[in-house]
């Protein structure tokens, strides 16, 4: 081989070396090309994994609640809970892994899915240190009976006295360190909660049907507030109205933004406020605020006329406890026309 052939041949073989090289990186750079637009195609869907999300459907019961008028539950015997039977336990441990599992976890541990974002977290059932309400019956019946609804422990009032007795004693067999029980004990939470002669249960509504009814009240609001639109749209001779319309961006908007800041209602400069404030984001105009006083007491007057005669105010759309409570009391007549079928 001459050296100019040896020359060739190292060349060749750097060139085999780098084409290959070159090769791999233009593989590696599509690599990442792909790898990128994956992600950024996907990144709603990768930050929304990184937490667990909070689903409140798996917080409520497997199936909804059953419509019920408050009635007086059956007595129990409370002597039963002693020492109860595998039946007794059965039970509670059904009723357990339906209603309480979520949070609690299947092996009462307190990390169910539903209260990882709970804070305190579900109790560890097993672990008998720092209750709030104590391990004892009378502790746990409480707990059961009132909730500790500001950490997020519903009450389970709804449920009958044995069940949550039977629930209780499954508990119990979760850990040797319970107390232990005495017919004291439970003669005491019978004098308590008047056990052994029944107690009154609460109404009941299904959680859907509460939802309905809900739906229900803010379409009523809706449709109202529509009619409010269609008489302020058709006014044509009343310069309040006018004036008003010339006022707003967007009419639907600004006297939604109005019903759900019952304020203004109080007086005139709260209603300039109002207005003032955040004129766009509420379908105003900017310049209405330029509007003179007298013109404004005609406006404040006329709409608060229409506002008053369609009895809004009081109902701003949010979901309250307070409609879930009103709609329980109305749950003794919609009884009556679900059980004439
Ligand atoms: C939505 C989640 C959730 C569900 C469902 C739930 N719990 Fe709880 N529970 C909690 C939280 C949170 C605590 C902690 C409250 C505290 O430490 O004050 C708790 C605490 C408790 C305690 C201890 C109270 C104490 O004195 O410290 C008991 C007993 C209990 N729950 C039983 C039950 C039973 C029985 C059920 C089912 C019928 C149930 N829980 C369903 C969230 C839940």
């Amino acid at each position: 081989m001459s050296n100019q052939e040896k020359q060739n041949d190292v060349f060749g073989k750097l060139k085999e070396v780098l084409g290959a090289y070159g090769l791999f990186y233009i593989v590696i750079l599509a690599m990442l090309v792909t790898l990128g637009y994956f992600y950024v195609k996907n990144i709603g869907y990768v930050t929304t994994m990184s937490k667990v999300p909070l689903e409140y459907d798996t917080i409520q019961p497997v199936s909804d609640l059953p419509l019920k008028k408050g009635t007086l539950s059956p007595p129990v015997d409370v002597k039963l809970f002693l020492n109860p039977s595998a039946e007794i336990i059965s039970k509670g441990k059904s009723i357990y892994e339906m209603n309480c599992a979520s949070c609690h976890g299947v092996n009462g541990l307190g990390d169910g899915e539903a209260g990882t974002m709970l804070n305190p977290k579900p109790r560890n059932l097993k672990d008998m240190t720092n209750w709030t309400n104590g391990n004892t019956i009378e502790g746990m019946y409480k707990t059961l009976q009132e909730g500790i609804t500001a950490n997020g422990m519903a009450s389970y009032s709804n449920l009958p006295p044995e069940d949550r007795l039977s629930i209780i004693s499954y508990i119990r067999t979760l850990s040797p360190d319970y107390p232990k029980l005495t017919d004291t004990d439970l003669q005491t939470l019978d004098a308590m909660y008047s056990l052994s002669k029944g107690s009154l249960m609460p109404n009941q509504i299904p959680v859907n049907m509460a939802m309905g009814k809900l739906i229900e009240e803010y379409g009523k609001v809706e449709s109202k507030l529509d009619s409010v639109v269609q008489t302020i749209s058709k006014d044509k001779d009343n310069p309040a109205a006018v004036m008003f319309r010339s006022m707003t961006n967007n009419l639907n908007k600004a006297l939604t933004s109005l019903n759900n800041n019952s304020k203004w209602n109080e007086n005139e400069a709260e209603f300039v406020n109002f207005i003032m404030k955040n004129p766009v984001q509420n379908g105003f105009k900017t310049e209405s605020i330029s509007m003179s006083q007298e013109n404004m007491t005609l406006i404040f007057n006329y709409i608060r006329n229409l506002f008053g005669s369609m009895n809004l105010f009081k109902t701003p759309v949010t979901l309250t406890t307070a409609s879930v409570k009103d709609s329980v009391s109305v749950s003794a007549t919609v009884k009556d026309t679900t059980t004439k079928k």
